[in-house]
């Protein structure tokens, strides 16, 4: 009916309304006639998927065996040799002598709360205690545990080795979004803090779970706090439900507090004495004096400060530990030179464990490491695949050195570290309130996490810790980690909420670190903006999406219009060019320079596109090799560095989309099939604007130019009548809403000019409020996406946007009645 309404509406609009709008309306006809396409129904796919995940739900397919088999079965693997074995290495973890306090606690309480060094048994020992004795009391049938874990890799590793010390009797399995493995005799499932709450977001109530055991708690992830939020509540409904809290010791008394003063069980470690060594007491020792190129020369007072700090004179180290502590980036030169003096100055090899920011700096580290001798050299981070991640824990003759993420600080424990190296360094989210958006930004640690770094090196005999900065950088470093809920976008957080809890805010209050309740009423106006809730405050077919996807919403929205007007690899490559850094480098020298090289590349009237089109033509280069690309980048001012991370996070967008059956698995971003209408640059814009509304800028002309409500396609203005501009938002603000085109925008260079209205990513207060980037969008794109449209019968036109932001088009009505019929289809195509 609603085809046939439209076509209906079609006849009389054809030959009559605005051409953009025809255009668009063409479009979307010929993809309606169609029945059945295949993007509709991967999107079924996606949501039966969510359905079939219900049905799943509680592993509701009961054991076969009964109590008394499986206690049997169990006595028998407690015979076995190899149990026994791997049994005697278990007992000398300082958990197994915890296990009776440990059980005796849990019979008596709710809810558990358990710390200890890490290494000392927590996360591989103390479910299978909890499963054991459930076994030998005879509830072996119904015992069903849940172990969280904050990462993908920590679950599959904790998973593999929990299976091991049970011989792979089948009671372990483990579930990550999208892989999982788990049959009707599995009693100890270890999955992510996101899967366990996306099964809640479904409705279940975790009738037939007995425990929950929520692992690295101290760890204060979004996920995190808000399985504990959940928890909390379900101890009221669920009342055979037991859980278990363990962390390392950071700020544990939060939880304790949290859970109504529950039992602290404290593990004692076994760990050996630790030596600090800080940059400023090693470096005379090594000989490595880096340049200190493009550093300040220290002032007279620093210089002092320096002379105190390294208790020495000689002007040539105090200038190196300048320039070391002044530097931004992690200095892998300082780190081949201290691993070489370590291996130099002990006859005996141990492992050498270095804390690195990010996988980049991880590379560069094997890469400046490969060449000493008698030394093997490992990566570990959250993105190996299993058989890498097992390399790591094989033992070697000579020294291992191991370059590794803050993976290695708690969740996984290599035995025989004696020496750690630490950077100082993470990358974190963090919140830019700039353009609404989170990313991962390189942090110093928090000395909580400097010391669980430090802890690293004396699992098996006293250890040395070298740190790469002074032990004034310390003690400048914050205490306790910042909770992530403090640090993220609240739109995506109120937005998972909101699948599970109609009343965000009142569900939200209760968490350990409320967000506030005047951002979160933000965080809501935004998503009603975006049409993920309705004005009515319901959650909206597309808000069931992003809610599923673990990006901005902004960005979310982008991807899944993307992925259903298949026009995807552009979109893909655009939302990873926006939380990427800049795509061009501008140096202050070179200004002039730079901007005629990103010109070259100009196209479709916005800078979003011009990125997208210089990196497509980075990646068509890929082929011809390394040096290739390295050179073209260097000629036209493109970032390396940015280039990497814009690739591997397309493709980290994509696989989500996969594993949540937007796009077929196995697709890559040049796909045809996810390509059909990439090249039709008005869809293209009109996607991207669907993520972007309201941040749309209204363009008026100078007053001899034709207007553009009644500009034809072909007309044309002229390039340089572009700085006579006026631009308004929408979003009328202080001085009218007036903004500016930035000067490095390649609008400025347009050869026409078709819609009087740009979209934008960011905007920036200095002098002026400036567009950071702009895109000219076709008005079709904001009667598709641009908020709700109300049609002005009065008026004879049409109002596109929610309460502040809005635009008013002259335009025929009944566009307008079509156009919100047009929403509706793809809200049916979104169900
Ligand atoms: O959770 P916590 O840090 O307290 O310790 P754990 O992860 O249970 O590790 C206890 C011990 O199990 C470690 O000292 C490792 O030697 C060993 N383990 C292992 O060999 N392989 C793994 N994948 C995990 C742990
Ligand atoms: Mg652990």
């Amino acid at each position: 009916a609603a085809v046939r309404f439209i076509e209906e509406q079609w006849a009389s609009v054809e030959d009559h309304g605005p051409p953009e709008v025809s255009e668009v309306l063409r479009y979307f006809m010929r993809d309606q006639g169609q029945a059945d396409n295949t993007e509709a129904s991967e999107v079924t796919a996606a949501t039966q998927g969510k359905r079939g995940g219900r049905q799943r739900k509680g592993g509701s397919r009961r054991d076969d065996r009964d109590a008394a088999t499986i206690k049997a079965e169990f006595e028998e693997l407690r015979q076995k040799k190899a149990y026994t074995d791997i049994l005697a290495a278990r007992k000398r973890l300082p958990a197994f002598a915890a296990q009776g306090t440990f059980l005796d606690m849990l019979d008596k309480n709710r809810c558990v709360i358990v710390v200890g060094e890490t290494g000392c048994g927590k996360t591989t020992q103390l479910p299978q205690f909890v499963l054991d004795s459930l076994i030998l009391a005879g509830h072996g049938s119904e015992a069903s545990i849940i172990v969280t874990q904050p990462r993908r890799l920590s679950a599959l590793g904790v998973a593999a080795r929990v299976s091991t010390e049970r011989l792979e009797d089948g009671s372990v399995g483990y579930a990550i979004r999208g892989e999982s493995k788990q049959s009707n005799r599995t009693k100890l499932l270890f999955c992510t803090t996101g899967v366990v709450l996306r099964r809640l977001g479904s409705g279940d109530k975790l009738q037939n779970v007995t425990h929950v055991i929520v692992d690295e708690v101290h760890e204060r992830s979004v996920d995190g706090d808000l399985l504990l939020l959940e928890l909390k509540t379900l101890l009221q409904q669920n009342k055979r439900l037991k859980i278990i809290l363990m962390s390392a010791t950071i700020n544990h008394e939060i939880f304790i507090k949290y859970f109504n003063n529950a039992p602290l069980l404290t593990i004692p470690g076994f760990t050996h004495p630790v030596e600090d060594r800080y940059l400023e007491e090693y470096l005379p020792s090594l000989s490595y004096r880096p340049s200190g190129k493009g550093v300040k020369r220290p002032s007279e007072k620093e210089m002092d400060s320096l002379r105190s700090q390294a208790s020495s004179s000689d002007e040539s180290l105090l200038l190196t530990l300048h320039a070391i502590s002044k530097s931004d980036r992690v200095d892998i030169e300082l780190i081949h030179a201290l691993v070489k003096h370590i291996i130099d100055s002990r006859a005996n090899p141990g492992g050498v464990l270095i804390f690195l920011p990010g996988v980049q700096e991880i590379h560069a580290c094997l890469n400046a490491l490969k060449s000493i001798p008698n030394a093997k050299v490992f990566p570990l981070h959250a993105n190996l695949s299993s058989d890498e991640q097992r390399a790591v824990f094989a033992p070697t003759s000579g020294w291992k050195i191991i370059a590794a993420t803050n993976v290695a600080e708690t969740s996984i424990t290599i035995d025989d570290v004696v020496y750690v190296i630490d950077s100082g360094k993470v990358k974190e989210t963090q919140y830019d309130p700039e353009n609404g958006l989170t990313k991962l930004e390189e942090q110093w640690v928090t000395r909580a996490a400097a010391r669980q770094r430090r802890g690293r090196a004396g699992r098996t005999k006293p250890g040395v810790c070298y740190k790469l900065y002074t032990r004034r950088q310390e003690s400048n470093m914050q205490h306790f980690p910042i909770p992530e809920i403090k640090r993220v976008a609240l739109e995506s957080v109120a937005l998972s909420v909101k699948v599970t809890h109609d009343d965000v805010k009142g569900f939200l209050s209760r968490a350990i670190d409320p967000p506030t309740m005047s951002a979160l009423d933000h965080a809501l106006f935004v998503l009603n903006e975006l049409g993920a809730i309705s004005p009515e405050g319901d959650l909206t077919p597309m808000g069931q999406h992003l809610a599923m996807l673990p990006m901005e919403p902004r960005l979310g929205k982008m991807l899944v219009l993307g992925a259903i007007f298949q026009c995807l690899g552009p979109v893909l490559t655009a939302a990873s060019i926006m939380s990427s850094k800049p795509l061009f480098v501008s140096p202050m020298d070179k200004r002039e320079e730079a901007s005629r090289a990103r010109a070259k590349f100009a196209t479709g009237n916005s800078d979003i596109l011009t990125d997208v089109n210089a990196y497509e033509e980075c990646a068509s280069l890929r082929e011809k090799g390394a040096s290739r690309v390295r050179a073209f980048c260097e000629e036209n001012f493109i970032s390396m560095s940015t280039l990497r991370d814009i690739t591997s996070l397309r493709q980290e967008f994509l696989s989500t989309l996969t594993s949540l059956n937007l796009v077929p698995w196995g697709s890559t971003p040049s796909s045809p099939a996810l390509n059909t209408h990439s090249a039709h640059t008005g869809l293209v814009k009109a996607v991207l604007l669907g993520g972007l509304w309201p941040r749309v800028a209204r363009v008026v002309l100078p007053k001899d130019a034709v207007k553009f409500d009644r500009v034809q396609a072909g007309t044309v203005q002229r390039a340089n009548e572009a700085r006579e501009y006026k631009f308004f938002d929408v979003r009328a603000g202080a001085a009218g809403g007036r903004v500016f085109l930035h000067p490095s925008s390649v609008l400025f260079r347009a050869a026409e000019w078709r819609s009087p209205f740009v979209a934008y990513f960011q905007k920036q207060q200095t002098t002026k409020l400036w567009l950071r980037d702009a895109t000219e969008v076709p008005v079709y794109a904001l009667l598709l996406f641009g908020g709700p449209v109300t049609v002005n019968h009065v008026g004879g036109g049409l109002t596109i946007g929610t309460k502040d932001a809005f635009v008013k088009l002259k335009a025929w009505p009944r566009i307008g009645v079509l156009v919100n019929q047009l929403r509706r289809l793809l809200d049916v195509q979104l169900k």
